[in-house]
């Protein structure tokens, strides 16, 4: 039987990096929603169950309460920052609004041994954030260990296996916080080690078949590892029963197409080639609205999903929706607005005919590519940065032409190939180039020179919620500047984007 853990979750931006850090310690982890009823939490036969941060505080007018039920049952309970602060609550603990939060690293002072702090040393580092303060606890609960500033940071229930902690044990900022992670789920709940996305293929294939029956799918593949991954599972499962294709829509990355082609005709999916790029072209000529842009493409794509399910009689269509696509988010502080319409999962419209295969939608993407690998899809095509459905229109700001995105892909070429010579395209979550057409004077030679603009933009994500600009050296990036002046006609210049998200995004439109 394959372990699993729950999370409750409360809306903190880090709930995914609690499950991602569970899922690598090859254990099965699944997010829920903070309001899930017991009987749902029952009937999803999980070892235990985590409740996340919360941007709320337990002061709050309508605080998100959890099913208290579950503190009656046997299960093991771990709530971390605000989910520690409301079980310590419902025990009749002192929770205090703080006016100063307690923010950045502080030591780990023990207090008491216990399993879950095994092989953790004292004065361990810790990462604190948070406002409200536990300062008293009930008489069922007793400290295991304190901040080096006196607060608590580290309960136990007396008699159940009820723990919170005040610290965040899933942030990189805790350095043994995947060890207190692991004794919780290993020590106290028991799981087993037996998530391995690698070894996932057989099931997949199985559930697959199952699903599609005698029905005949289609998919499309853009270039980007999720489509290819989702489209070599189903060739594996059904073989001929899946006519795949890919849509050059004239705004992919330089030589996307002849890129990917040999490996997955390898791998047994032999993708038509639909040169749509006239059409695209077409439908874009004058429009600068970075939604429009997005909306006519996203259109696009759909009419051509239909055309080739109606051609070949499919009644699937294969999706590389990702699991954090799917996980229902919560929304604390009132509905989220819309910053741009992504196209993928929620574009698709809603009287669609087609039904959904989606392969991937329990994994994360470190996993696709682990499942990726085992499926024998090579090194490049795995590794490749995330691409938007988009493409490069989203890129080039203002009008989309076929002479702008020309320039585009050389220049962004050439970034990609500097940064695969100095070793640091893999350690970048995505790099590419955005075309500012804003003409500036220059001088080569001794000609005046009067062109675009290039921004260089390279960021560290773990699933594009939030990003920080990578520091990519100096001398590094005077060789990509100097490559793509030199190289590219029509560029003159060369600027580095050092925006975080928030509040900026990754891509400029
Ligand atoms: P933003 O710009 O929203 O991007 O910070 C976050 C991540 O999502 C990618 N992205 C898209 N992916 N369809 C996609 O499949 C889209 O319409 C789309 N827009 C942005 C972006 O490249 C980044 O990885």
């Amino acid at each position: 039987m394959q372990s699993k853990v729950l999370i409750l979750d409360f809306g903190s931006q880090v709930t995914k990096l609690i499950a991602r850090n569970i899922r690598e310690l090859n254990v099965y982890c699944e997010i829920i929603p903070y309001n899930s009823s017991l009987e749902k939490i029952k009937s999803m036969n999980a070892e235990c169950l985590i409740l996340s941060g919360s941007p709320a505080s337990i002061h709050d007018k309508k605080p998100p309460l959890f099913d208290k039920r579950i503190l009656d049952d046997n299960m093991p309970i771990l709530g971390i920052c605000y989910g520690a602060q409301l079980i310590s609550h419902i025990f009749k603990s002192n929770v205090k609004r703080s006016k100063i939060r307690e923010f950045g690293p502080s030591k780990l002072i023990k207090f008491k041994n216990n399993k879950i702090l095994q092989g953790i040393k004292n004065r361990s580092v810790s990462w604190m954030s948070h406002g409200d303060t536990i300062i008293t606890l009930g008489s069922k609960l007793q400290i295991l260990a304190k901040s080096e500033f006196g607060s608590i940071a580290l309960y136990k229930h007396k008699n159940k296996n009820i723990y919170g902690t005040q610290f965040h044990p899933e942030v990189v900022h805790t350095a043994f916080g995947k060890k207190f992670l692991a004794n919780f789920i290993f020590l106290i709940s028991f799981c087993k080690n037996n998530w391995k996305p690698g070894k996932l293929i057989r099931r997949k294939t199985l559930e697959i078949k199952e699903l599609v029956g005698k029905n005949r799918v289609i998919s499309a593949i853009s270039g980007g590892v999720d489509s290819s991954v989702s489209s070599v599972l189903v060739a594996r499962a059904i073989g001929t029963k899946l006519n795949s294709f890919i849509v050059d829509t004239g705004l992919m990355r330089k030589n996307e197409v002849k890129l990917i082609l040999p490996n997955l005709k390898e791998l047994g999916v032999n993708p038509k080639i639909i040169n749509a790029s006239k059409l695209f072209f077409m439908r874009l000529k004058g429009v600068t609205n970075p939604e429009k842009k997005r909306k006519i493409i996203g259109k696009t794509f759909i009419e051509l999903f239909e055309k080739e399910a109606k051609r070949t009689k499919a009644d699937f269509l294969v999706q590389g929706t990702l699991y954090p696509d799917v996980i229902e988010s919560v929304s604390i502080s009132g509905p989220s607005s819309v910053i741009k319409s992504h196209h993928n999962v929620g574009g698709l419209p809603k009287n669609m005919r087609l039904s959904l295969v989606e392969p991937l939608r329990d994994l994360f993407k470190d996993e696709v590519r682990v499942l990726g690998k085992s499926l024998g899809i090579e090194k490049d095509l795995i590794g490749r940065h995330p691409f938007p459905g988009p493409g490069l229109a989203i890129r080039i700001l203002g009008e989309v032409t076929q002479e702008r995105v020309k320039i585009l892909q050389e220049a962004d070429d050439i970034y990609t190939r500097i940064l695969k010579e100095k070793k640091l395209y893999d350690q970048i979550w995505q790099a590419f180039c955005v075309l500012i057409p804003i003409k500036t004077v220059g001088v080569m030679g001794d000609e005046r020179t009067y062109e675009n603009t290039i921004a260089v933009r390279a960021v560290n994500s773990t699933d594009g919620m939030t990003a920080s600009w990578s520091r990519i050296p100096y001398d590094i990036l005077d060789l990509i500047s100097s490559e793509i002046i030199n190289s590219v006609k029509g560029i003159n210049k060369v600027v580095f984007d050092i925006s975080n998200k928030p509040p900026s995004t990754i891509e400029w439109e």
